[in-house]
């Protein structure tokens, strides 16, 4: 287990299509797993995927019982998603404040769908097929974004509403969100 580094918007490995995951229960899996759960857990990260520690393959782990970096969000269970499909529940969206560890320091305006099904494999290989809303549907989707080399600054529809955030807590559309990234 270690905490790696996390690579940053720029690199062009984040910007690469990365390819499905196939041996599942292997000590390759597992040890990935648990880098990308320490690394997450010492950026306090609310989810991260494989290609930001320099690993393009389609695994994701997101979710935490409270955050730091989004206090007024609430618990997403913590999920191992490999291979990930994403299908629209509706067609409502919502926009909402979105950070990345690959973009440290900043904050923009991200349009998402608001419900969604996910589904795809754990470590095991174990079928996950779940419904979510709201912020852990976003969660979902920034991270499935990222296995596609999509960075959620791509997905901001006005760059007025994009900034670091110890600028932004003085703008009175940004929700307050402490800034330890
Ligand atoms: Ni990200």
């Amino acid at each position: 287990m270690a905490i790696r580094k996390v690579l940053k918007m720029g690199e062009p490995s984040l910007l690469e299509k990365s390819k499905e995951w196939e041996d599942f229960d292997t000590p390759d899996l597992s040890s990935l797993l648990q880098d990308m759960w320490d690394t997450m857990a010492a950026e306090n990260g609310a989810g991260l995927a494989a290609p930001q520690i320099g690993v393009n393959r389609r695994v994701v782990v997101f979710g935490y019982q409270t955050n730091p970096r989004y206090p007024d969000a609430p618990a997403v269970p913590e999920t191992v998603l490999i291979n990930p499909v994403i299908d629209m529940l509706d067609e409502e969206i919502e926009s909402d404040w979105e950070g990345c560890l690959s973009v440290p320091g900043m904050r923009g305006l991200v349009p998402r769908f608001r419900h969604i099904r996910y589904r795809g494999v754990d470590q095991n290989g174990n079928v996950v097929d779940k419904q979510a809303s709201d912020f852990h549907a976003r969660v979902v989707q920034h991270e499935f974004d990222h296995l596609n080399g999509v960075l959620y600054p791509q997905r901001i529809e006005n760059l007025q509403f994009f900034g670091f955030c110890d600028a932004l807590e003085n703008n009175a559309c940004f929700r307050k969100q402490p800034c330890d990234d």
